[in-house]
């Protein structure tokens, strides 16, 4: 059986956080939702993760899946990646396969795990390790061979001497152990280093003195084995994240402004030729057509956007964009909207569980909440849909072709027949029955002559 059990019960001192490092997100998900996703692709049967002080947030977030065994953290309770990975042995049997990975290192491919576990039982390793040469190795276990290129142990950068620090090729901290081995090993390795810690690289120097063959299984993409200690390698990480999946798409034929700072969850679908500017973020089971221009800090969820539409800087949720529609600058559309055909929002323009029909437009300062808008409308600059009164959401409709005034309200529930021309300023409280009216309705203005020159407050010229 392949087993996997992931590392994820240290202190993250580095961090300098509050938060369980692990549970770190980059590009919104965590550290170790990576990590366990990889080990599952790779075609582990079963996950052990070895958890700390962060026990409860980590069960909550993958429940059932994994099997979770907790590591004591505290003064009087031994410490280090050998002591973790101990925790676990009572899960393990002698012939099983077992992948250690670290909760901290989630740029790891399921297929290099997959090549590794092939390479590891053709071989017939005991153990394997998996390394990279690296120019900055500061933090890193140095892999120490001898003059035959046998790995002979694994020196911690902060235990290793002049010459061991020289060493380029790196542990990346992944490795498989064949269960029997792993355990017997195990019982023999001591905390009699720098970090007074059990560590799991002294599992290795154990093996390869008693003359079993441990393998070495270097990996180019140096990325790959990143470990995230620290809040700068958080944002390395993220972007590595990010430039993975956005470079799926523009091999589908996205273009993208700057792939480093956009974000788009994988569920995503988009076509050619759509551009998709810097800082955007598109998430969920969102679906966008071709030709379509993202810019500004937009933001979409799990809404429909067709062909050729243009959206500057909003936010989208839940919602249905048909072709040619623009939207934006700073427009929000909440859930249950739909823009029909060659719509325009524009300028702070809220819409909510509405419709807008074919051609409608809402230029500057509108709220279009629980309302059927109409083909060809035109919602003048402040126009509200009044549509809550303290109780109750109402709903109105407004028909085609009608044109409502400037800082006119709708207090709904009213139906208004199409053509209704609304007066700006004025506040409608019933249905307008009639095509074709003109609806005003505005207290008159008065003039007073010469009222500032009396009251003095400016001398008549
Ligand atoms: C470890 C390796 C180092 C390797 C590096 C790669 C050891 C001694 N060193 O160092 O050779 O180059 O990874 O990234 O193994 N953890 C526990 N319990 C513990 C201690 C750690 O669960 O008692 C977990 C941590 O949460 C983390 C992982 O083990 O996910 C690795 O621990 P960390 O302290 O980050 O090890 P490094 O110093 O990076
Ligand atoms: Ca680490």
């Amino acid at each position: 059986m392949n087993i996997t059990i992931i590392l994820a019960a240290g202190e993250g001192t580095r961090m300098k956080s509050k938060k369980s490092k692990v549970l770190h997100t980059i590009a919104n998900r965590t550290l170790l939702d990576y990590v366990y996703d990889a080990s599952v692709e790779a075609g582990s049967d079963k996950t052990i993760m070895i958890v700390g002080k962060n026990k409860d947030d980590v069960k909550n977030k993958f429940k059932d899946s994994v099997i979770y065994k907790e590591q004591k953290i505290g003064e009087n309770f031994p410490y280090g990646t050998g002591y973790a990975v101990s925790i676990a042995c009572s899960e393990i049997n002698d012939d099983d396969n077992v992948l250690v990975l670290s909760g901290d290192c989630p740029l790891i491919k399921a297929d290099t795990l997959k090549s590794f576990l092939i390479k590891h039982n053709k071989l017939k390793a005991k153990a394997s390790v998996l390394t990279a040469f690296i120019d900055d190795t500061t933090g890193y276990g140095h892999i120490i061979k001898d003059e035959n290129g046998k790995l002979i142990k694994i020196v911690e950068d902060k235990d290793a001497n002049d010459y061991e620090k020289k060493v380029k090729e790196i542990n990346s901290g992944i490795y498989v152990f064949n269960g029997k081995a792993l355990k017997y090993a195990l019982t023999k390795i001591d905390n009699n280093n720098s970090q007074n810690e059990l560590y799991l690289t002294d599992v290795i120097k154990v093996l390869a003195y008693e003359n079993e063959f441990v393998y070495t299984y270097k990996i180019d993409d140096i990325q790959e084995i990143l470990g995230v200690n620290s809040k700068l390698q958080l944002f390395e990480a993220d972007r590595i994240i990010r430039y993975r999946i956005n470079s799926s798409y523009m091999k589908n034929g996205v273009i993208m402004e700057n792939p480093y700072n956009t974000f788009i969850e994988k569920s995503v679908k988009i076509g050619i030729d759509t551009f998709i500017g810097s800082g955007v973020k598109i998430l969920g089971n969102t679906i966008i057509g071709e030709n379509v221009s993202i810019t500004g800090d937009s933001f979409i969820v799990d809404s429909k956007i067709e062909d050729n539409v243009i959206i500057k800087s909003s936010y989208i949720e839940n919602s249905t964009v048909k072709k040619d529609v623009t939207i934006g600058p700073f427009s929000h559309l909440r859930p249950n909207s739909v823009l029909d055909e060659k719509v325009h929002i524009g300028n702070f323009v809220e819409v909510k569980n509405s419709s807008l029909g074919e051609n409608t437009k809402a230029g500057h300062l509108t709220y279009i909440g629980d309302c059927t808008v109409g083909k060809n409308v035109n919602m003048g600059c402040g126009s509200i849909l009044v549509n809550y009164d303290g109780k109750n959401k109402n709903t109105s409709k407004i028909g085609d072709g009608s044109f409502i005034g400037s800082n006119s309200n709708i207090v709904s529930p009213v139906e208004i027949a199409n053509d209704t021309f609304i007066a700006a300023g004025t506040t409608v409280v019933s249905d307008i029955k009639n095509e074709g009216s003109l609806i005003i309705g505005r207290s008159k203005v008065a003039e007073k002559e010469n009222w500032v020159y009396k009251k003095k407050l400016r001398i008549k010229k």
